[in-house]
């Protein structure tokens, strides 16, 4: 027995957020923005996450041919949950109408769907759970601080979500490698948000993000090499035989020094990316890649998937899976988002306009 995927969506949220655009108060160029990060675009949500991922379960679940009560269980991952109390998971739980299945929050930054993966093939081959959905939604524009130009050009909003269950042996998850390096957790850290924060003397509306971008690029290329080989290892597989190489998408250097080490130079059509258009979208990273994957026909029927990833934690993660036969949605939903009046620009021009008042650490 396996877990495979049975159904996939996507919500990308209409805001779209170019470099140029950042380059209108931020000292920086579309030009360094392009060439450093591979980025051009993120996009900007006008709505909470638990709406990211109810729209990307609903084209999940009509792609599967599935009813929301068709699932007894929900992993929703990401780094900028809606709420702390309660998960986010039982907010989407409420939205998606179904009662009294189990909900959980898996926050492991951008290894969030590859550890929920792991989770929920645990969960399924014990026969816990039959049939769980699994979405990776984030509103990482939360938490950005526009007067930071290291970090607020990498990330973007979005959500991803899979419907998986049992299936044969020889398909879908066939060996997943979790891991984190926590001593490097400063590298990338929101370290007054939270209840170790210190409420009653800061201003809790002033979040300071560490970030140190050259420590998680080496690290990250390290890790998501090392974790690939493992589970190529694991499987009796070697990097010969993977068809398709979906990696987190952070930097579009980071996808190419690691598709470089993997032998992956000489095929870069086996390499999957759509950074440029999202930027970094953390936990919803790889299921919004694999849903795209799957959208522009570069999955076939068979195809042997690899999945590396690193993250917040800092947290690192690697998966492998052999698609089934079907790669075509049973059906489509009508779901959709709410109209947003708002540009991306006007989005964030409060947070924008509250940095300026209050910049972090002062
Ligand atoms: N525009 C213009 N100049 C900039 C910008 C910007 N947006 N940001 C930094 N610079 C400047 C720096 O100030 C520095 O100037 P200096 O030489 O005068 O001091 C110069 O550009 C070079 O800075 P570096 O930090 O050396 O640039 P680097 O080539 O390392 O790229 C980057 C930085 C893009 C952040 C890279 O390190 C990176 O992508 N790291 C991965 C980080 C990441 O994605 N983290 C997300 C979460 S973890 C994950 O998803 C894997």
């Amino acid at each position: 027995m396996s877990t495979v995927i049975t159904g996939w969506g996507k919500c990308v949220p209409p805001g779209v957020l170019s470099n140029d655009d950042i380059a209108e108060f931020l000292d920086t160029s579309d030009e360094w923005i392009r060439t450093r990060t591979g980025i051009h675009e993120r996009r900007i949500s006008h709505v909470d996450v638990s709406e990211l991922a109810y729209v990307a379960a609903c084209r999940a679940l009509a792609a599967a041919g599935l009813e929301p009560d068709d699932i007894d269980g929900i992993i929703l991952t990401s780094a900028s949950p809606e709420l702390i109390i309660p998960n986010t998971a039982s907010r989407l739980q409420e939205k998606l109408g179904v009662k009294g299945i189990a909900a959980m929050d898996i926050n492991s930054g951008c290894c969030g769907f590859v550890y929920s993966m792991a989770v929920a093939h645990g969960l399924i081959s014990t026969g816990t759970h039959k049939r769980m959905l699994i979405v990776g939604a984030e509103r990482l524009s939360f938490f950005i601080d526009w007067t930071q130009r290291d970090s607020a050009v990498l990330f973007g909003d979005g959500a991803g979500a899979a419907i998986v269950e049992a299936g044969p042996e020889g398909e879908g998850l066939l060996a997943a490698e979790l891991g984190c390096e926590a001593e490097a957790g400063r590298a990338l850290m929101i370290p007054d948000f939270g209840s170790g924060m210190d409420r009653w003397t800061l201003d809790a509306g002033r979040l300071e993000l560490l970030f140190d971008g050259q420590e998680i690029f080496k690290r990250a290329v390290r890790a998501m090499c090392t974790l690939s080989h493992s589970v190529l290892d694991d499987a009796g597989l070697t990097l010969e035989d993977v068809d398709l190489l979906i990696p987190h998408q952070a930097n579009l250097r980071i996808i190419e020094s690691v598709g470089k080490r993997l032998g992956f130079a000489e095929r870069p059509d086996q390499v999957f990316s759509n950074l440029h258009r999202y930027g970094n979208t953390s936990a919803a990273s790889i299921p919004l890649a694999l849903v795209e994957a799957l959208e522009q026909g570069r999955v076939k029927p068979g195809d042997l998937i690899l999945f590396p990833a690193f993250g917040a934690g800092l947290t690192r993660a690697a998966m492998l899976m052999r698609w089934g036969q079907r790669v075509d949605p049973i059906s489509v939903s009508p779901v959709e988002l709410p109209p947003c009046e708002l540009s991306a620009r006007e989005l964030i021009q409060p947070s924008l306009e509250f940095a300026r008042q209050a910049p972090a650490g002062s």
